[in-house]
């Protein structure tokens, strides 16, 4: 582990210690999807994606997806999803910290699902300040903010307040209003948020 990794996730993958994972696709996702909101695809970015499914979701939907997290297993889970043996890549999955990798080229959309509330809040400015690099001029980050009310974690409570100050204005554009908060199955709800990089 390095020091940017508060917590052993490959451990946890191993152990079966998963809490965080939906057995289907995020409703915050789906609602995107819906609405059309993914359109038009292009390159995304999927930071600290362990299992979920909406990389594979993205794919499908035409978005050219790159996966990064630190846990082989997942990774490796990813990877056989977005470019299985005989079959057409959709896109790839790298075992790299996000806190030393940088992409080629910027991407046009990034979709953070429980990534940053993993990270321990210390590390929230030069999370921060990576997406924004990562990002186009005009991309979109798709995050949902995890709210637990409580101290501590992982998760950490990504408080509305806390992420405004976090991804300012001067750089974010955030919407008028916000979603409803969604659900967590074993976690409290979280706050589903488009904002687009200016
Ligand atoms: C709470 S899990 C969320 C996984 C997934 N997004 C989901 O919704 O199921 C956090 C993920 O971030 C990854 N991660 C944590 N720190 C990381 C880092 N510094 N670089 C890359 N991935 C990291 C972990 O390996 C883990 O898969």
């Amino acid at each position: 582990m390095s020091t940017t990794q508060a917590i052993d996730w490959e451990s946890k993958y191993r152990a079966g210690s998963t809490g965080w994972e939906r057995p289907e696709l995020h409703p915050a996702f789906c609602a995107w999807h819906a609405a059309g909101t993914f359109a038009p695809p292009g390159r995304v970015l999927v930071p600290g994606a362990g299992r979920s499914h909406e990389p594979l979701a993205l794919a499908e939907t035409g978005w050219d997806v790159t996966v990064v997290d630190v846990a082989p297993s997942a990774v490796a889970v990813q990877q056989a999803r977005l470019a299985p043996e005989g079959g057409a890549p959709m896109g790839r999955a790298l075992l790299a910290d996000l806190f030393t990798w940088a992409p080629a080229a910027p991407f046009d959309a990034i979709y953070d699902q429980t990534c940053l509330c993993a990270l321990p809040p210390a590390l929230w400015p030069d999370y921060a300040a990576r997406l924004a690099s990562w990002l186009r001029p005009g991309g979109r980050l798709f995050a949902l903010f995890m709210q637990t009310g409580t101290p501590g974690g992982p998760p950490f409570d990504c408080d509305l307040g806390v992420m405004r100050t976090l991804f300012p204005p001067e750089h974010w554009a955030w919407p008028e209003a916000l979603p409803a908060p969604v659900p967590h199955p074993s976690l409290r709800a979280e706050q589903p948020a488009l904002l687009r990089r200016r």
